[in-house]
């Protein structure tokens, strides 16, 4: 089973309340997790067998949430050792917004620019269509989770 660290991005409180909700159902199929609400640079090298899971909601246009863009910058400009690393990506925004989804993909970016590996699609959520984002993203960590096996192939 994995230790898993999820990097979590939120404003008001939605992705901050997937997060939890995914980590229950982690903890479930026998992972060990934390979540981080304030993360730091040193918070992702401290662990190098540790699996990362970003948890993120977009802001202003298409910009990372205030408690995750200092991560974000450190890795843009300090360059972590993190290559080869697992990591995924669950992008929260609503496709009202012309910038849907980029800070999630910018995270993304700024993960496999290090050389970070990542473990399936990310989950782009849609907060426009009204549906559960809990639940579809339990559904999604499910699939997830398994990829995280060591005979599966990401
Ligand atoms: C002021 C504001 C700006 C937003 N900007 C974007 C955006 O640029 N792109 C996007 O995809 N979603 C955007 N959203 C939608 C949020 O990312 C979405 O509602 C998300 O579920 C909020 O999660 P949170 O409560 O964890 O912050 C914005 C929402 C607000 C209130």
């Amino acid at each position: 089973m994995s230790q898993i660290q999820i990097l979590v991005g939120s404003v008001t409180g939605t992705a901050e309340a997937v997060a939890e909700e995914v980590s229950d159902h982690l903890e479930a199929a026998g992972h060990s997790v934390t979540i981080n609400s304030m993360a730091q640079v040193e918070d992702l090298v401290r662990n190098p067998d540790e699996i990362l899971l970003v948890c993120t909601s977009n802001t202003g246009a298409g910009d990372l949430p205030d408690n995750l863009q200092p991560l974000y910058v450190q890795m843009t400009r300090e360059f972590p050792a993190i290559a080869g690393r697992r990591y995924g990506i669950i992008n929260m925004g609503d496709s009202s917004y012309a910038t849907f989804g980029e800070a999630g993909q910018a995270i993304d970016e700024a993960f496999a620019d290090l050389g970070a590996q990542r473990v399936g699609e990310p989950l782009v959520l849609d907060a426009s269509t009204g549906e559960d984002p809990e639940a579809l993203a339990c559904a999604w960590v499910d699939q997830w989770q398994r990829l995280l096996a060591p005979e599966a192939t990401p």
